[in-house]
Order: structure tokens, then sequence, then C-alpha cells
């Protein structure tokens, strides 16, 4: 972990937020690099669950709904975690996530007062007072747009069941213990969608989701052998989910929640059919059966997946440097080509005329695609390991023979392979082998 919080504040992935005046416990931001990481994945799983398919439309919903969404949805009664507090020290823990032995992380003691369950909604207000008339919730979850939104989408869209509403988007909990860098924050960003069903087909559609998130996490570069399926067992659940699995990551702190796909059975749709009063039934075309839908909620946490793909793509080795016979340490970003905050980087040998101008014409027309780095300072080997150290897939170098040639060498990261490559060939030797 250690390795990659250093490599994320040195080269501009993600860095403590408000750092000048101390920082904000819990709090992050995504520098140039890791915010085009963030988008990439954000991007790609909305092609991936959503453009793709026929059968899923997208929502942006908005952060402070009515309260009365969150009454509804059992999130002011139920979403609670169980806190204790050291009576030595007074360091305050969620009790499940005290370690084995029961000892206070902080000081040693085993003595705990008796839990008490603290409610994880973030509250402010809205408009000039502050009382409860203008109290609101910041969204414990974006999951509650898409069920209040039901009818609205399925009415507009003309949608017939089964089918899914997707979102993306920031959610807000006042976690006990936040830790592990952007793993467990107070804001964090979720990506998920809610699949309308009938229930007959639910232990099928389970499947078929569970299987769509293994091909997605398969397609980031995840290893299988990274992860575990952890059936949650009655009684650890939600309040909503009749089945819960929660996939997890071989984070270096542990075995934990990268994921979870839940059957929230017609549990949602039922409490806003009640509590606002409106109907939420679905009248199937072909049988006429009304019925309020079930639904599989594949959810997945965007910035537990950037860190788990940092982690899985981290790599140190010993690598050739430019002197005969002489290696180095090479520390390497393995990125799948889609993810790579920079696909290429241009590395002109010299700074002057005429590879500048030939290198900027390159950097120029290669941009109209990807994203594109130009780097002209020091010796090609350090540009290339700070192109490795980012995840940059291809560097491109412009040399003194490009002016006679208008050949350029193209160098692979994984492989460090270096080829000849006609400029003009360029754009499409990258698309051919990405
Ligand atoms: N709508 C269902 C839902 O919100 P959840 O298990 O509470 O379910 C979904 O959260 C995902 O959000 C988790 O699998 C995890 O990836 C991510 N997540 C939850 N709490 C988080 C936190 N405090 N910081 C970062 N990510 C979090």
């Amino acid at each position: 972990m250690e390795q990659i919080i250093s490599l994320c504040k040195r080269r501009g992935f993600i860095f403590p937020s408000s750092e000048i005046y101390g920082g904000q416990a819990a709090s992050y931001d995504y520098g140039p690099l890791g915010v085009e990481l963030k988008n990439n994945i954000q991007q790609a799983w909305w092609k991936f669950f959503v453009t793709s398919r026929p059968d899923i439309v997208g929502i942006d919903a908005a952060v402070m709904m009515n309260p009365k969404v969150w009454e509804a949805s059992g999130h002011v009664s139920n979403f609670t975690d169980p806190l204790v507090d050291c009576k030595k020290c007074k360091s305050r823990y969620r009790e499940d996530h005290l370690p084995e032995d029961n000892k206070c992380p902080s000081c040693g003691a085993s003595d705990w007062t008796d839990p008490r369950q603290f409610n994880l909604l973030l509250k402010t207000n809205v408009g000039p007072l502050e009382d409860d008339t203008s109290a609101v919730y910041l969204r414990g979850e974006i999951a509650q747009a898409m069920f209040v939104d039901f009818k609205t989408v399925q009415q507009t869209m003309r949608l017939k069941l089964p089918f899914g509403i997707a979102s993306q988007g920031k959610a807000f909990r006042n976690e006990v213990t936040t830790s592990n860098f952007i793993f467990r924050g107070r804001e964090f960003n979720l990506m998920e969608f809610e699949y309308f069903i009938d229930p007959k087909n639910w232990e099928e559609s389970f499947e078929f989701w569970l299987k769509a998130m293994k091909d997605w996490l398969s397609y980031l570069g995840i290893d299988e052998k990274n992860l575990f399926f952890h059936e949650i067992e009655d009684g650890e659940r939600a309040h909503y989910s009749k089945r819960t699995i929660d996939i997890e990551y071989q984070y270096p702190f542990g075995m934990k929640e990268l994921y979870g796909i839940a059957y929230r059975t017609d549990y949602d749709l039922k409490q806003h059919q009640q509590h606002s009063g409106q109907d939420m039934t679905y009248t199937d075309p072909v049988t006429n059966e009304k019925y309020i839908p079930h639904v599989i909620e594949p959810s997945m946490g965007l910035d537990r997946t950037v860190l788990a793909v940092l982690l899985e793509h981290y790599h140190e080795e010993q690598a050739p440097t430019a002197e005969e016979g002489e290696t180095d340490k090479r520390v390497v970003l393995r990125f799948p080509f889609d993810l790579a905050p920079i696909k290429v980087a241009i590395l002109p040998l010299s700074k002057k005329e005429p590879l500048a101008e030939i290198a900027q014409k390159i950097a120029t027309d290669l941009r109209d695609d990807w994203m594109v780095q130009y780097d002209e300072t020091q010796s090609i080997g350090k540009r290339y390991r700070r192109q490795d150290e980012i995840g940059t897939p291809f560097c491109v170098t412009i040399d003194f023979e490009t002016v006679d040639d208008k050949k350029v060498t193209v160098r692979h990261r994984d492989s460090m392979k270096q080829e000849r490559i006609a400029i003009q060939e360029l754009g499409a030797y990258i698309k051919t082998n990405r």
C-alpha cells in the first residue's frame, strides 16, 4: 500500500484533499492522471453495462432528494453501524471492525462500552433556516433514485420487463472509521444498476449478473485468483436483501469487499408505493398480470475499483538500462490500454528544430484519438521509466534519422520491444497493437 500511495502522490494520481490546511480525514482528490484513470473506468463501465446493451438505460439523479425517500427506504431507521468506545483511551470503532483478539487498536485495552447503533446518513440543511423542516440527507446510496424514478423511466422509454436502470455518482456516508487510502471514505463514487424482473426469474437473473460482474472484472485485468465470492448469511445482509454475494478483493490489508450483488426483492418499490401513494405496479403486456417488479442489484464502488486496478497492475522488476549489461529497478503499471491515463508518450531526442516540429505535429495528430503526453526533458531512459510508472502503453521516440526516413521508434511498455514505424502508419499501428 505504501508504494501505491506514494506513487499516486508523486505522479499526480490521488492525493489528500485540502492538504495545505493539514488535509481532511478520508478525503482525497484525484489529480490529472487519477481523473483520467477514474473516468476511463467509469466510461468503460457505462459502455459495458448500459450503452452496449438493449435492456439497460441510464439516469443521473440529484444528490439531495426528498427526505421521505430515506424514511420509506428504511435508511433512517436501519442504515446503521454498531459503534463501541474504548473506556480506557476513548477511541471509537465499529464493533464489527475490531481485531479478532478484541483489543483496542489504539491502546491495547479490551474494555468496551456496549454497542450503540449509529446512523450513517449525512444530514445537512437547505435554505436559510437550520431546523427539522429544512433538513435533507445526502444520498447514502445512489440506488433510491432508480426506484423512485422507476415508473417515469419505464413509461417515457416504453420499457418492458426485464430491464435495468443504471446510474453513476457520489454517495455519502458518515462512516465511523475510515481507512486504507480511498478504500473507505465518507464520500465515494458508485456505479450500479437496478435490474427489474418478474420474481419467477430471480435466481436465473442473479446468476446472469454475477457472471457479468466477473466478466467486467476480467476486462479490468483483475485475476480471479485475487477474488473471493462471499455468500452473506441470513442476519448479516442489508435490511432489503434476500440474497447477497460480496465480491472481495485481496487488498494488501486483507480480503475485503470490492463489489456486491443483492436480490432486493420488491422491497424498495413496495415501500415507495406505500409511502408515496403512487402506483409502482407493472402490467405484463402479454398475460395482463399486474405485479410489483423484483430487483437484482449489481453494485460497484468506483474508488475501490481504482484502488484494485492500481494494485493489480503495479509491478516492480529489474530491467536493462541504456548502459550495456546494467539493470535497475523498473516500476511499471501494466494497465490495459483502455484504462491507461496516457496512451502515447511523444519523446523527441532534441528540444530543437527540426525534431521538435516533427514531434509536435505527431502529438497533435494523435490527440484526435488518444490522450498524449509530450516529454522532452532528461535522458530517454529516464523518460521511458517515467512513462512505465504511469502505465503509458506506447512511447514514440523521434530521433535524427526521423528527419530523413520519416520513421519513429515505438517502444512497448510491457515487453520493452522497440520497432521502427513510418509516421503515417503510426495511428493504425497503435490501433492494431493496443
Ligand atoms: N445500493 C447498494 C449499496 O450501496 P453497499 O454494499 O452499501 O451497497 C456498494 O455499497 C459498494 O459501494 C460497495 O460494494 C463498495 O464498492 C462501495 N462502498 C461502500 N461504502 C464505501 C465507502 N465508505 N468508501 C468507498 N466505497 C464504498
